[in-house]
């Protein structure tokens, strides 16, 4: 790992001058190409992170940068005051590629999010019928969808949440994985609710995978009481789970989906919200925007970024790698290992507990020895490289991991 004093300055400075938000692992990258990143000292890791599965596509993906290179300098930014000549035609091609009538193109995840949960509440008063100031929006318990005041306002995770009421109302929060829960609710107040938003796998929460036909049930419950299925797809879409978006492995096509991250192969914050026109069309001009949303540049570079994900058949990959991933895990017998859940190349494992900082220091052994992963919510650690990832390099991947489990037990 890093220990350079050239990368103590880099850590020094972000210590110093920077809001103390994040607690990163102490190693400083400066360079990235495919599943591989190198630190300021030129080692080299496997990236398991690949930035929160925003770099489906590997690192500088050599047709996203070029795409990206191509456009600026031609032309980067011009606002929606005026038209261009890229949005047009990303609106085309998303509509082709994810089937839905229309798109609203934000820049980060949590500004999709904050679109979706605005589309929700139009939609309910203006075709559902809701009256004024009355529409709820349901949630799940351990969620994640980003970091506004609205969105920590349906958070249960006290650090995202503590010391930022008051909190948004017209929000309901239950359990996840739990179609009973759903059905209560409905059937107590579905009239005031516009939607339910639900992550297809819980990917901050620790990669928490849903029972079989949870997402099917609660479509099915949503289109019985008329309220929208809102799938947050910016961790899980784009590949990630072995199919192009995670609600396809149950046939269940969202009301609107948010997607994000990966939607730009990590070259810019692209974000983005698909719904067809009878939701997408009660917002009016000047009724929502942002001076980014769908701005040239990022319009190029997403159509770059998805047409690598078909090209290269990253879905198939993360399907098939994933298993072989999986079965790896399963098969290490270690009292560090509590548990092993994921799908396609979204995994985690559990780490058993005994004192306590056993996960943060496996990713520190992790590390020393060429893998970056990193811990969440203390005990569980998520393991989701570049889709672009060869089997020999996953094999090679999980030796490393193997590697330090067993030499991090021995120093038990
Ligand atoms: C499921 C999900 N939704 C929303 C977000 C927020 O995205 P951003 O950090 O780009 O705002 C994330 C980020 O990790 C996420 O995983």
């Amino acid at each position: 790992m890093t220990s350079t004093s050239q990368a103590w300055q880099y850590i020094d400075l972000e210590e110093k001058y920077g809001a103390h938000n994040y607690h990163p692992l102490p190693v400083v990258l400066s360079k990235g190409k495919g599943c591989y990143v190198w630190d300021v000292a030129d080692k080299k890791y496997f990236d398991f992170l690949s930035a929160y599965s925003a770099v489906n596509q590997g690192h500088c993906h050599p047709k996203i940068v070029a795409a990206l290179r191509e456009q600026a300098e031609r032309l980067c930014l011009t606002s929606r005051a005026f038209y261009n000549d890229a949005l047009g035609p990303y609106e085309r091609f998303m509509h082709d590629y994810f089937g839905y009538d229309k798109i609203l193109p934000m820049n980060s995840g949590a500004e999709a999010v904050e679109t979706a949960l605005k589309l929700a509440r139009k939609w309910g008063y203006l075709k559902k019928g809701i009256p004024q100031n009355e529409a709820t929006i349901v949630a799940c318990e351990g969620n994640f969808h980003g970091r506004t005041i609205s969105i920590v306002s349906l958070s249960t995770d006290p650090d995202a949440r503590a010391d930022y009421g008051p909190y948004t109302p017209g929000i309901d929060v239950i359990p996840y994985n739990d179609v009973e829960a759903l059905s209560s609710i409905f059937e107590k107040k579905a009239a005031s609710i516009a939607g339910f938003l639900v992550e297809p796998i819980q990917g901050e929460a620790g990669v928490i995978v849903p029972d079989e036909g949870y997402l099917r049930k609660c479509y099915a419950l949503c289109k019985a009481h008329n309220v929208l299925f809102i799938a947050d797809e910016i961790q899980t879409g784009i590949g990630r789970t072995g199919r192009m978006l995670c609600c396809d492995h149950e046939s269940v096509r969202p009301d609107i989906v948010i997607l994000g991250k990966a939607l730009s192969g990590g070259v810019l914050p692209v974000s983005a919200v698909l719904a067809d026109d009878e939701i997408m069309l009660t917002i009016k001009p000047g009724q929502h925007g942002s001076t980014f949303g769908g701005f040239p540049l990022a319009c190029k570079v997403a159509m770059a970024a998805l047409e690598v994900v078909k090209e290269e058949k990253l879905a198939e990959r993360a399907e098939q790698l994933g298993k072989i991933f999986r079965n790896e895990m399963l098969a290490i017998k270690s009292p560090l290992i509590r548990l092993v859940r994921g799908k396609g190349l979204l995994n985690a494992i559990v780490i058993a507990p005994r004192k306590g900082k056993d996960a943060w220091n496996l990713c520190l052994k992790m590390a020393e020895n060429g893998l970056l992963a990193k811990p969440t919510h203390g005990d569980i650690i998520r393991f989701a490289p570049p889709l672009v990832i060869t089997e020999e390099e996953l094999l090679e991947a999980i030796g490393i991991i193997k590697k330090s489990i067993k030499s991090l037990e021995i120093a038990e």
